[in-house]
């Protein structure tokens, strides 16, 4: 890649010698813009951990707008588990649910649960959440399961 392109600047380099036509100039400019992209592409192993580092931001930015979204709509339930709700982090109240998969507890979450344990408003009560919004509270509700057996509190939880 980079010496077909110093192949090609230097050929425009010739021809601009022979000829200062505005036509030649443009190429001289693309040939350096050819160069550059392939420069740019050059190392691939740095380009897969800026792919990785973009990922777990994006990740990191999901859990923090649903961390703001859970607060506002779901904690006065599932932070103290009044009326039977899963308490955020609990490893026992959210196993079974787990097991069911995540496109399930988004269904319900979504559309409300009139259930055995207890009852839950669709979309917590907040009407104006979208889907995408549920999906991203589940996203931080999940991330939040313990995975310690003896540790199950809702203060120190195990990501
Ligand atoms: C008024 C109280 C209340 C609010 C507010 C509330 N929930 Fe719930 N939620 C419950 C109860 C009670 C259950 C358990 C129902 C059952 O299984 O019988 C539950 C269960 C769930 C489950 C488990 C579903 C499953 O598959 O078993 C999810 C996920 C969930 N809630 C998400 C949310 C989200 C997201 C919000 C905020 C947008 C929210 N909840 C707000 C009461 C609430």
């Amino acid at each position: 890649m980079r010496n077909t392109a110093v192949i090609i600047i230097s050929f425009s380099m010739i021809q601009h010698s022979f000829s200062t036509s505005r036509k030649h100039l443009q190429h001289l400019v693309l040939a350096g813009l050819f160069l550059l992209g392939a420069c740019s592409t050059q190392n691939q192993s740095d380009d897969e951990s800026a792919a990785k580092t973009a990922k777990e931001s994006v990740l990191n930015l999901k859990l923090a707008a649903g961390k703001t979204l859970y607060e506002s709509n779901c904690a006065a339930c599932h932070d103290s588990g009044s009326s039977g709700a899963p308490k955020l982090g609990n490893k026992e109240a959210w196993s079974g649910r787990m097991a069911e998969g995540k496109d399930v507890m988004i269904k319900k979450a979504i559309t409300g649960i009139d259930g055995k344990i207890g009852m839950m408003p669709p979309r917590g009560g907040n009407t104006s959440l979208t889907d995408e919004d549920v999906k991203t509270v589940i996203l931080y509700m999940t991330s939040k399961i313990n995975t310690s057996e003896e540790n199950t509190s809702v203060e120190s939880p195990v990501l």
